[in-house]
């Protein structure tokens, strides 16, 4: 089955078929994100396959993002003002049926091209991510990500995304 990322519709997306193995990512979605999304501090993106487009398999959500440069390893903020545009990849998730078989790659690619695309209207320079423990840090580590020391948040310049997509 083909999948695909649409904007969250509570109206359509049947939100309760998300197990993702890590219950408040999923209880966030249920109970959060249509707030999230109508008070404009997270645009909520699902995940969902070709065949039943109301089932939710995934989803990641956005927002924009400062960053103070004094918080960044001099190698990460080096060439940046002292308060840097970024674009938050608040969340992500997919569900536990399709993990482990390329799919939370695809799924990274669709939200990291979203925000190279959004980006080209509204200037970001890193993408940042504060995974949820180090597991999903080391997730974030295969695809590029640096981590910040002593944290569990990573960032990539967009710049560098932008090299990585086809055709954009
Ligand atoms: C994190 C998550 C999206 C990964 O999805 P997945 O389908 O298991 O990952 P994939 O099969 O697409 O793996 C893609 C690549 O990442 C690697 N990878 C996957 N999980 C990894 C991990 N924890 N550490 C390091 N590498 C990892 C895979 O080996 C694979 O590498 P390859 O392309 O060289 O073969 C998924 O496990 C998930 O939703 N987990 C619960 C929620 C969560 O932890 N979200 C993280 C954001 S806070």
């Amino acid at each position: 089955m083909v999948f695909h990322s649409e904007a969250l519709d509570m109206e359509r997306h049947d939100v309760d078929s998300l197990d993702s193995g890590s219950p408040e990512l999923d209880i966030w979605l249920r109970e959060q994100a249509a707030g999230a999304e109508a008070r404009r501090v997270a645009r909520t993106f699902v995940w969902v396959g070709s065949q039943r487009v109301d089932q939710v398999l995934g989803y990641y959500s956005l927002a924009g993002h400062r960053l103070v440069r004094s918080t960044l390893p001099s190698s990460v903020g080096h060439g940046s003002p002292s308060e840097i545009p970024a674009i938050l990849l608040a969340r992500l998730a997919l569900d536990a049926r399709l993990q482990g078989r390329g799919m939370g790659a695809a799924l990274l690619a669709d939200a990291l091209t979203r925000i190279a695309i959004a980006t080209r209207t509204v200037a970001a320079r890193f993408v940042v991510v504060d995974a949820r423990d180090d597991r999903a840090a080391t997730f974030y580590e295969h695809f590029g990500f640096r981590r910040i020391p002593d944290s569990l948040r990573l960032v990539q310049k967009v710049s560098d995304i932008e090299a990585l997509i086809p055709g954009e």
